[in-house]
């Protein structure tokens, strides 16, 4: 597995493949976990060969929010990509990787206005902006993203659909906690914030939605009834702060009344922020 670290190496290594081998991309910040390592086992059932990039990128971080403190675990995510037969890692340095008179960003205008981008703005202008600029560089035939990030994965899949990129973009279901006491939390680098009862008490994100789940097999169509059963489920911790619960289209992620939709939470622990979602 080769470590690719600055532009000019993974440009020297993208130019001496086959212009015929399907490149699998799955860009990360690092801190690998579970739900990494299935967007790569899914990347290689599919690929010829397999890029992972890791790069906490500084432009989708606001500034009360956690850059500083990101895990970095780069010896470990390095093995942990070597032994899922990961083909090469791009490693950029973020001084090396952005100029420091770097001013072109891209936005992608309404889906960023509901959900996460209310509270976290100009979140998803950097993350367009950094992963439209590892598509050019890396140039891959398909890009794997989870679907617990649903907005984020929606935001790109509609600027890959506008630019015309000659991208697929797959969404990967989310992986979750097995371990006694943790069963069902939606696997993320930031749970490594969480204190013993805190992920306890975030179990809570997954048993609501799905009794909202169950309650809309059953028959309960009523977004209203459906989003009070999440927040009874969440608010019975103390320890909570719900930042939202809302059921939302697909299409533009604008609040419905009545389902098909997605149900999609954001709740604070401490100041850890956790999202997740089902879809009905
Ligand atoms: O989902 C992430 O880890 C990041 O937002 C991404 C897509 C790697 C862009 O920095």
């Amino acid at each position: 597995m080769l470590i690719l670290r600055t532009i000019p190496e993974l440009r020297a290594w993208r130019s001496s493949l086959s212009p015929s081998l399907s490149l699998g991309f799955v860009p990360t910040m690092g801190a690998l976990h579970a739900g990494h390592l299935k967007l790569v086992e899914e990347c290689r059932r599919a690929c010829d060969a397999v890029v992972v990039s890791i790069f906490v990128n500084p432009l989708q971080f606001g500034p009360n929010e956690d850059l500083a403190r990101y895990p970095r675990p780069f010896e470990k995510d390095a093995s942990l990509c070597e032994a899922a037969g990961v083909d090469a890692i791009f490693a950029p340095e973020a001084d090396a990787f952005y100029a420091k008179d770097h001013a072109t960003y891209v936005d992608v205008e309404g889906l960023d206005r509901h959900l996460c981008g209310a509270a976290r703005p100009g979140h998803f202008r950097g993350v367009c902006t950094v992963v439209l600029k590892l598509f050019h560089l890396v140039r891959p035939r398909r890009a794997y993203f989870g679907r617990k990030d649903i907005q984020q994965f929606l935001i790109l899949r509609k600027m890959a659909a506008d630019l015309a990129l000659d991208i697929d973009l797959i969404g990967v279901d989310t992986v979750r906690e097995t371990a006694r006491g943790a069963e069902g939390l939606a696997l993320s680098s930031r749970n490594a914030y969480l204190s013993e009862e805190q992920r306890g008490a975030a179990t809570a994100l997954y048993r609501g939605l799905a009794r909202a789940r169950d309650a809309h097999r059953a028959g309960e169509r009523d977004a209203g009834i459906l989003k009070s059963l999440i927040r009874a489920e969440i608010g019975a911790s103390p320890l909570a702060r719900v930042d939202y619960v809302e059921i939302v289209a697909e299409s533009d992620l604008r609040p419905v009344e009545e389902v098909p939709a997605v149900m999609a939470v954001a709740v604070f622990y401490g100041t850890t922020r956790l999202i997740d979602n089902v879809a009905v």
